[in-house]
């Protein structure tokens, strides 16, 4: 049986009759060599999610296995799209209760225990997304194989939603990879491609997709031993455990507060004292589930992962798909626009009015592929899709077209009566504008019902939000698609109303000016920064303002914000030329690309209600006014736009009050 040809012949397999009728989400099969083929295919859902019918179902196959001791079983997904996307965040609704918690990951911790300890060999065959829970029920098995391909990624990301990989994530993974590899997953939630998933041993092989299932049989009948850990890796994962602890709470102590992110700390705790057993902290511990779903991080993160699914929804009505894209304007905004597009697979023709402009593009584009598409083939092909194109031959065959020029009305003006004359009757026709009103921009249009906005963020390729303008005029079908388009190339949609600002820029401008004014009345830009981000903001509105440049600050606060004075020290600053990092000082001097920072001031209540308060109440008169349609679509836009600390939930959430005091946090 065990020769090379049997192996390689392709599995033949017939239905498990039996259990055939006996699931809803799982398909069973026996091949002539007597391995068992387990398929999900969650029933009613486009994506594979462990909830609790599939669990018990599982459970219920697996004790049938253990009775009956299969040669092997390799469990693979039914879905066009990935294999397990995690557990079914719609049953998180009650986990702050802590019986609630404490049940949830006894029923995947006590079931990928059973799995682990089967006498068979188990095999998971991963191809597209394996998180969470996928990746725990992955690791409890005795083999992974990984399909290469660019969609199978590896990720633990409970510590995003503020909680931790209690079904055996916390237990295994460390065994299988590190500590070194294991916790940066684990603390991160970062995901890994099939290549380095193999490469740090997370799973055994990585196979091209037309030999997968023929690779997870050779692998199972084949019965090879387990790959042992590098002899240091060995070491940190067990005797020297502390000292790996210890180096990992210094890293984690500079990226996240305890008290707004208890999470990562409960994970590495957990796996430091209790070899990732959730069960074995007291309630009071605040490495234990108790302690950790009664948090408010934890239900405000939830929301947040709400708050994501809802804008992704809203670019999945309909059925537009868009395969060519147009840019016009390859500077700042419209190279990172059209490298994005072309990294998600269109094939992008990117148009300026000399060579030397698109030049720096291209680029920029190059190196935005090799960071983040590693694969050098896959990169040189995003490469081939992003196309020259002084001429603007691209703009008869686009399906979507977007302008980036300068912020210029007449400019604009122009070009759109131009692009309507010239591009398809279906394509999307786009503006990045940050100032100009659709309205006004499509005067010269012979139906200006078709222009949008779309507003993306710099720098384009982090930046998740992309806001999606409606004028008066556009017509809610165009909008619909420009919805769908942002989707395909992987941001995230928020539909708002043609107003100054839009949603992001108008909500911030006003706590910047008033940051700035608290300059103006004595305060250290540093005390602000700290005040800012003891609050939870990624960045100081002060180290912001620098960074975007404060001749940009100066210009937008005047248009949004016309009838206030502008302030003093921000107006001397531009007078004199020092415009924040790109002349290498602004209201900091910058040295290699970080603001040279003094001792920051006291900060204290009074001071962050202070600096935060104009934020809250613009945020608030943006939906009284309909620039977005409701509460949460403006959190989710201002967390996703501007990095609204996200354990807070959002400004509109915070607002009302939800959040307790942390000294009310249980102990
Ligand atoms: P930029 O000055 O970096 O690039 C503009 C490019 O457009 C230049 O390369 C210029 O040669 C080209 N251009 C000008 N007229 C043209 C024409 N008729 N045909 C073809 N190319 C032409 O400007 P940036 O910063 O990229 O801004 C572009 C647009 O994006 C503006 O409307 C701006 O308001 C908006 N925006 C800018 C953001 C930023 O942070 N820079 C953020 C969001 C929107």
């Amino acid at each position: 049986m065990n020769d090379e040809n049997t192996l390689m012949q392709p599995a033949d397999a017939t239905n498990d009759a039996h259990n055939e009728a006996t699931y809803r989400h799982w398909r069973l099969e026996t091949d002539r060599d007597g391995l068992v083929w387990l398929t999900l295919d969650k029933a009613d859902s486009s994506t594979n999610t462990l909830s609790r019918e599939v669990l018990d179902e599982f459970e219920s196959i697996l004790d049938g296995f253990i009775a009956r001791n299969p040669r092997g079983l390799i469990i693979r997904s039914g879905k066009d799209k990935g294999f397990i996307a995690g557990a079914d965040v719609n049953e998180f609704s009650e986990i702050n209760k802590p019986e609630v918690a404490v049940a949830l990951m006894r029923r995947g911790w006590d079931l990928f225990n059973k799995l682990a300890a089967v006498r068979f060999p188990t095999l998971a065959l991963v191809r597209g997304f394996c998180m969470g829970g996928g990746l725990e029920l992955a690791l409890a098995c005795r083999y992974r194989i990984a399909v290469d391909d660019p969609s199978t990624r590896f990720a633990l990301p409970e510590v995003m939603l503020g909680i931790l990989p209690g079904w055996g994530g916390v237990k295994r993974i460390t065994g299988l990879v590190g500590p070194t590899a294991g916790l940066d997953m684990m603390l991160t939630g970062r995901a890994v491609d099939a290549r380095r998933a193999k490469k740090i041993g997370l799973v055994d092989a990585s196979v091209p997709p037309r030999v997968m299932e023929n690779s997870a049989r050779v692998m199972v009948l084949r019965g090879n031993p387990r790959r042992e850990l590098p002899f240091v890796q060995r070491m940190l994962d067990g005797p020297l455990r502390n000292v790996a602890a210890h180096f990992a709470l210094r890293e984690l102590e500079k990226k996240a507060r305890r008290e707004h992110y208890p999470a990562p700390y409960a994970i590495l705790e957990l796996w430091q004292k209790y070899a990732g057993d959730p069960f074995a902290p007291p309630p009071n511990d605040p490495a234990s589930i108790h302690y950790l779903v009664q948090h408010p991080t934890t239900l405000n993160l939830i929301r947040v992962f709400h708050l994501q699914e809802r804008l992704k929804s809203l670019g999945k009505s309909g059925d537009f798909k868009a395969e060519r894209v147009h840019v016009i304007g390859a500077g700042t905004m419209g190279g990172d626009i059209a490298a994005v597009c072309a990294m998600r697979g269109f094939t992008v023709t990117l148009q300026d009015m000399a060579p030397e402009r698109i030049a720096p593009a291209m680029k920029r584009a190059a190196e935005l592929y090799k960071r983040r598409i590693r694969d050098r083939l896959r990169a040189r092909d995003a490469m081939d899709r992003l196309i020259p194109d002084l001429a603007g031959d691209g703009i008869r065959r686009a399906d979507v077209i977007i302008e980036a020029v300068v912020e210029n009305l007449e400019v604009k003006q122009s070009l759109f009566a131009r692009l309507e004359a010239e591009a398809k009757p279906t394509a999307i026709l786009a503006t990045n504008t940050s100032s100009l009103k659709l309205a006004d921009i499509g005067a010269q249009m012979r139906d200006p019902s078709r222009l949008v906005g779309l507003h993306f963020f710099n720098p384009v390729p982090q930046m998740m939000l992309v806001e999606v303008v409606s004028g008066e005029r556009t017509d809610p079908e165009w909008a619909r698609r420009a919805l769908a388009f942002v989707r395909q190339i992987d941001k995230l949609p928020l539909p708002t109303r043609d107003s100054g600002g839009f949603l992001v820029n108008r909500v911030l401008m006003p706590y910047m000016i008033n940051a700035f004014r608290m300059v103006d009345e004595g305060l250290k830009p540093e005390t602000i920064d700290k005040a800012a981000e003891q609050f939870g903001m990624p960045m100081g509105p002060i180290t912001l303002a620098d960074t975007v440049g404060l001749d940009i600050c100066a210009v937008v606060g005047q248009q949004l914000v016309p009838d206030a004075a502008p302030p003093t020290k921000l107006a001397q600053l531009v007078e004199a030329g020092k415009l924040g990092k790109k002349t290498g000082e602004g209201f900091y001097r910058w040295h290699e690309g970080k603001p040279v920072k003094g001792p920051a001031g006291t900060v204290d209540e009074t001071l962050i209600h202070r600096l935060i308060a104009p934020y809250l109440e613009e945020a608030r008169r943006a939906v009284d006014e309909g620039i977005v349609a409701d509460e949460d679509l403006a959190d989710a836009g201002l967390i996703f736009g501007t990095g609204f600390a996200p354990f807070r939930g959002g400004p509109l959430h915070y607002a009302r009050g939800c959040i307790p005091d942390r000294d009310e946090v249980p102990a």
